[in-house]
């Protein structure tokens, strides 16, 4: 058995426990040897609750003192950039969370950064690693779907702010679009082959702001004095150099009946729902059939993460290729920088390489 991988975490709050799990679950692979956060009290507790040895609450320090193999970056968006740079510097394959950055420049700074490296950089988009969109992959490359030229991407939240800096918009770079959309927006052009985004035409609101009628829900953060100077809303259209044109719906704040999170595909033999199953429709001899895969193929959040992280360390270890590399994480800062750019100009933007 070669060595254990020894990992670091940087920013040790809701989403690093996830990526713990995954860890966890390869106790035999990994070992998690240091942990950063700026908060010392969290940071405490975190490394109680899982046994880590080394914490620190600066980061550069951390690259310096240890010889990390892998690091995972948790931190809120605005500390993406620094963060990833200094663990690919420090000599360490990094998994960034979604989004890559606060927008493109600063992504193709890390890409750049971890070209020069030679180290892997994986971005977090966790519905890449679902059942949905193994079992739909295998349908399109099956041919089920014919061409997809068209797809729907939505993740819609009633009252779903998640509050503290994810409603500033200094730390978090945007709202729904740049933190829920994104994901939602990543899984549909994965599906369709990673075409190259080439324009993009949005509109964003802030009518509701972090409005909260029924309470906290318990992945939400406490209180909410902090400014709320991102959208609630985000609508845009976005057209590939392949012609395949999505369109994309994310809400923190909607009064809409319930939430919902949703993608679908058109292609010139079938299309497709994942909400709340994946049910696909097509013809069979001259008449219209939709058809429902036996087992469900609904999202299983359980294990989402374990296999995400599962995914990282096999691409560390060369074992298997990266899933979700840093290129796509820049395709992404493209698109969501040029709806953002849209709805403040309200016109349609081309996006320039
Ligand atoms: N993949 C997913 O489904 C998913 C879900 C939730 C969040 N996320 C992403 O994960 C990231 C973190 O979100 P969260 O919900 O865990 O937020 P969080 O607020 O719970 O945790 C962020 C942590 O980063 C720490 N931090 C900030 N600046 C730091 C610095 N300079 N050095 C070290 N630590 C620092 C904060 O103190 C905090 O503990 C975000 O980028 C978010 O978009 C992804």
């Amino acid at each position: 058995m070669s060595k254990k991988l020894r990992i670091g975490i940087i920013g040790a709050g809701n989403i690093s426990h996830s990526h713990m799990a995954g860890y966890k679950a390869l106790s035999d692979e990994v070992e998690v040897i240091a942990a950063c956060d700026i908060d010392e009290k969290k940071l405490t507790e975190y490394c109680k609750q899982y046994d880590i040895p080394n914490k620190y609450t600066d980061f550069n320090e951390m690259m310096a003192k240890e010889d990390l193999d892998a690091v995972s970056v948790c931190t809120w968006n605005s500390v993406h950039k620094d963060a990833t740079i200094a663990a690919l510097r420090g000599g360490a394959n990094v998994i960034c969370e979604k989004p890559m950055a606060m927008n493109t420049e600063e992504a193709l700074e890390m890409l750049k950064v971890s070209k020069e490296t030679g180290k892997l950089l994986q971005i977090g988009f966790v519905r890449r690693f679902g059942n949905d969109a193994d079992a739909l992959k295998e349908y399109i490359s099956a041919g089920t779907f014919g061409d997809i030229y068209y797809a729907k991407a939505t993740y819609l939240r009633r009252s779903g702010c998640p509050g503290g800096w994810f409603g500033d918009k200094s730390r978090s770079g945007g709202g729904p679009l740049i933190d829920l959309g994104v994901h939602v927006i990543d899984l549909v052009r994965y599906l369709a082959g990673s075409p190259k985004a080439v324009s993009a035409y949005g509109a964003t609101f802030n009518n509701l702001g972090p409005d909260r009628a029924s309470g906290k829900k318990d992945w939400q953060v406490e209180g909410n004095d902090d400014p709320y100077t991102v959208e609630d809303f985000t609508t845009a259209l976005i057209r590939f150099d392949n012609g395949f044109t999505v369109s994309v719906e994310a809400s923190f704040n909607l009064n809409i009946k319930k939430d919902v999170g949703n993608i679908e595909l058109f292609g010139t033999n079938a299309g497709c729902t994942i909400n709340p199953d994946l049910e696909l429709f097509t013809q069979i001899a001259g008449r219209f059939v939709n058809v429902k895969p036996c087992d469900s193929i609904a999202l299983e959040f359980n294990g989402l993460f374990e296999r995400e992280i599962k995914g990282f360390v096999d691409a560390v270890n060369g074992n298997a290729p990266c899933i979700a590399p840093a290129e796509d994480g820049v395709e992404l800062m493209r698109i969501i920088d040029a709806i953002y750019e849209s709805a403040e100009t309200g016109r349609s933007v081309e996006i320039a390489r």
